[in-house]
């Protein structure tokens, strides 16, 4: 199996979890006898200062002629008064829409072993296995007119969806849902947005291709409230782009950390690879960054691009491993024993490496 992938690290804890996720990916290569190389590019608040641009157009280029992106996080502080067009953020908007995919899969799963890492209950935890379908290429991200003028002290932005949009992100979210849990619950807010009734309009219509999965719409705040008060009650969780991002860091809570989180983004020429979490900038640098959810998204690339289904599933086994045997980041430490210290970025990732390596 030869696969090219597109490594941009970015800023802030980006590059500390990225290494380990890359290491993974070298160390399946190696067991399976495949062809994996890996092309650096700069992206972010780095390119900024670098390049002068948040995505060059050797980032891009190099990008659209991988077989997969693997991006860790961008964002910096020293940015946060230029506008949104000029931010690292810009970066990673544009290779979004570069490479166009549009279906952004963000499973959060409740490890048995995390149990107590979760500020919820053990209870209310337990055998949580929600899948969201984020739209990621509209609404208020990408629609136009955006503008703040600073003279007249007003502002907007635009949410914006066409129901060719909202079918092509609906079929996946149902696909995937008729090989789970056959449910899907649609995210809106349809008591007083017209996108949102197009939304939950066009939805209904997609699901009549479906009969074998059920479908339930549910209006964005009381959702933000049923995920954390019966999280086991939902199976592909289909949301417009905002909402998705909000209630995916929400269910963060589920699995102990945000640093647990993975994410692929498919449907476009190239698929983007990227932990659901930040640059992180409280914690950059110090080595407690969760390195999980990043060698999490790389199995993702084995499965979504390589179509290693076993290897995928080996690194994830290898992660559950490291994890029933006790080692913890800060991040997931609680309820562990006050005695034992957490475990840096770089020692998660190799022990997560040593799992892997023995059980192959
Ligand atoms: P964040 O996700 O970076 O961090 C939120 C909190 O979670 C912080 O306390 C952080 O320390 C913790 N955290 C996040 N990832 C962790 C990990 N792997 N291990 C342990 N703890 C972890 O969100 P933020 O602080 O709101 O944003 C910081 C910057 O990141 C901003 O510039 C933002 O725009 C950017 N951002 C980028 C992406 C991306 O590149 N995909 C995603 C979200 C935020
Ligand atoms: C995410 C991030 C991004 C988003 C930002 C950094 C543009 O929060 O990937 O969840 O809002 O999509
Ligand atoms: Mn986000």
């Amino acid at each position: 199996m030869r696969l090219k992938i597109a490594v941009l690290a970015g800023d802030g804890i980006g590059p500390e979890v990225t290494q380990q996720a890359t290491n993974i990916l070298r160390a399946v290569a190696e067991l399976g006898g495949h062809d994996f190389t890996f092309v650096e590019g700069l992206i972010g608040g780095v390119a900024i200062t670098k390049t002068g641009s948040p995505l060059p157009t050797t980032t891009l280029d190099a990008a659209l002629d991988s077989d997969a992106v693997l991006l860790g996080a961008v964002g910096d502080n020293q940015f946060n008064a230029l506008p949104p067009d000029k931010r690292p953020e810009a970066g990673l908007l544009q290779i979004r829409q570069a490479l166009g995919g549009f279906a952004n899969l963000r499973p959060s799963i409740a490890y048995a072993a995390l149990a107590t890492s979760s500020p919820l209950r053990p209870e209310v935890t337990k055998d949580v296995d929600i899948l969201f379908v984020r739209e990621l290429l509209g609404g208020l991200y990408f629609g136009a007119p955006r503008w703040w003028d600073r003279d007249s002290n007003e502002a907007i932005n635009t949410m914006r969806y066409t129901r060719d949009e909202i079918v092509r992100v609906a079929r996946v979210a149902f696909e995937l849902a008729s090989k789970r849990r056959k449910k899907v619950t649609s995210v809106d807010k349809a008591n007083v947005l017209e996108v949102s009734q197009l939304w939950r309009a066009t939805v209904t219509e997609v699901a009549k291709d479906y009969p074998v999965v059920t479908l339930e719409h549910q209006l964005v705040d009381s959702m933000a409230m049923h995920i954390m008060n019966i999280p086991r009650n939902f199976d592909v969780v289909l949301t417009e782009n905002l909402f998705g991002d909000i209630l995916s860091d929400e269910a963060g809570v589920i699995t102990g950390s945000l640093g647990m989180l993975p994410s692929a983004t498919i449907g476009g020429a190239v698929n983007l690879y990227e932990p659901v979490h930040g640059s992180a900038p409280d914690i950059a640098g110090t080595g407690k960054a969760n390195p999980l959810g990043a060698i999490l998204t790389a199995a993702m690339v084995l499965r979504h691009s390589a179509n290693l289904e076993q290897d995928a599933r080996a690194v994830e086994q290898a992660v559950h491993t490291v994890l029933n045997a006790g080692y913890r980041t800060a991040d997931i430490a609680r309820g562990q024993d006050p005695g034992q210290t957490p475990v840096t970025t770089q020692e998660m990732g190799k022990l997560v490496h040593q799992a892997l390596t023995e059980s192959i």
